[in-house]
């Protein structure tokens, strides 16, 4: 043996060595040691202080939690969306609870950490005609709450295996949304969207013909929606077994999954027919209004039976407790979708026109012009913003070539392209405010 005693370069007390544990830190060249009190002492400190650290983590996040439940009760959740989201006042009453109850439930965890009662996870499925509010909803809900939230859409996910995504993406883009902080993810919000078109193909919905990979696909999202831990490669990663990989426990992650379900009322209607009492709207042929009434009051009667019939495996419909239906939008729907949320088409063409020194006016009859074109569509207000777009075309063009101070005024025979908008100077205005 080189040394029978070294200097502790820490504690700079001389320690023998009788046997190899008395030197756990010890370079034989330079003679440089550390005893195994000081280490001790240094690895107790280590712990005490993640443990601190770990215990303060705790307390902020559950401080945070507090505030954020303290600020967003139910009803100011609510409020926000009445700002963006004409009616489904029923569908943004089960949005806003089910936040606000995400939030409790974490801090029911973390304030009972070690108990056995947990609170169970709400998670949502949405059901609602195309251009009805789903995404939009959803998204201004992301906005407001404090909590990573990423979409998926559920038509891109395939079962492992088969080409295109895996459906660990899902919680993928919600670990990016949380900033690659993975306990951020775990308690984080995934919205499925265009979740219909998982549907099992020989679901009642569909003729029954090879069905690749979508019953897969709602085995995998099960998993998730059960509580497991995901496994996934950074982005751009290939799966290899070398890629070092990230878990992620989905047990605290609230899944609101959404579609159109298109067909669905009628398996409502069927189940209806059959026992209860049908609903009956004379036997003429039913007018626009009464088949739009009609449905909505089928698709709020959406049971987990339908959904079944629909081609969605039970057990992901024991997973999804609580159903939130949306009504189709109607003409004056529409009307009000133009110009009343805060970021309505309206409103946004306005302040794109202001910053050219221009002032922007629809006529009533024009703005009901967009609604009933919208209606043709059948895309519901996803369309509105296209139709408003089509005339705006050449005023856009236009406009820039001057900065002269103008008003534009958009009437019914602009909208029906039988018209340009007149571009006036903006003085008429004045003139007539004053005059009058
Ligand atoms: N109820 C509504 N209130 C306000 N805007 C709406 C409403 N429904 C749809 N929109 C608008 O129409 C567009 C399409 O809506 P979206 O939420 O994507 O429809 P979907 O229900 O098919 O997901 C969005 O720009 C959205 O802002
Ligand atoms: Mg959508």
């Amino acid at each position: 043996m080189a040394y029978e005693s070294y200097h502790c370069n820490v504690c700079g007390r001389r320690i023998r060595i009788q046997n190899r544990y008395d030197m756990p830190v010890l370079d034989p060249n330079t003679g440089f040691g550390i005893c195994k009190s000081c280490i001790k002492n240094i690895y107790h400190f280590i712990e005490e202080e993640e443990g601190y650290q770990a215990h303060t983590n705790k307390k902020n996040f559950n401080n945070a939690l507090g505030e954020l439940l303290s600020k967003n009760k139910p009803h100011v959740i609510k409020k926000y969306l009445d700002e963006f989201i004409i009616l489904q006042e029923r569908a943004k009453k089960i949005l806003s609870v089910a936040a606000y109850n995400h939030y409790k439930r974490m801090k029911y965890d973390l304030d009972n950490t070690g108990g056995d009662e947990e609170i169970d996870k709400s998670n949502v499925i949405i059901i609602g005609p195309t251009g009805c509010g789903k995404t939009a909803m959803l998204s201004h809900l992301s906005k407001l709450l404090d909590i990573p939230f990423a979409v998926t859409d559920a038509s891109s996910l395939t079962e492992a295996g088969f080409v295109g995504a895996d459906v660990e993406v899902a919680v993928r883009n919600l670990y990016y949304a949380a900033g690659m902080d993975i306990e951020k993810t775990e308690h984080g919000i995934i919205y499925l969207d265009e979740f219909d078109k998982i549907a099992r193909k020989s679901g009642a919905n569909n003729s029954i013909t090879a069905d690749p990979g979508h019953e897969g696909v709602q085995q995998g999202l099960l998993k998730m929606l059960e509580g497991s831990v995901v496994e996934f490669t950074e982005r751009g990663q290939r799966k290899h077994p070398e890629a070092p990989t990230i878990k992620v426990d989905t047990k605290n992650i609230l899944f609101i999954v959404g579609g159109a379900f298109v067909g669905i009322e009628k398996l409502v209607e069927k189940r209806l027919k059959k026992g209860e009492s049908p609903i009956g709207f004379g036997s003429e042929v039913p007018s626009k209004e009464d088949t739009d009434k009609k449905f909505n009051e089928l698709i709020h009667q959406v049971r987990p039976e339908d959904l079944m019939k629909y081609g969605i495996i039970p057990e992901i419909i024991g997973r999804l407790p609580v159903i939130c239906t949306l009504e189709t939008l109607d003409e004056d729907a529409l009307l009000r979708i133009l110009t009343e949320p805060k970021n309505a088409p309206v409103k946004q063409y306005e302040k794109l026109l202001a910053m050219d020194n221009v002032k922007l006016e629809f006529e009533e009859a024009a703005l009901r012009h967009v609604a009933k074109l919208a209606i043709e569509r059948k895309t519901g207000a996803r369309s509105l913003k296209g139709i408003i777009e089509d005339v705006m075309l050449d005023v856009m063009f236009e406009i820039p070539k001057s900065n002269k101070p103008r008003r534009i005024v958009i009437n019914e025979a602009c909208i029906k392209g039988e018209e340009q908008p007149k571009i006036l100077p903006l003085e008429e205005v004045k003139l007539a405010k004053e005059s009058a």
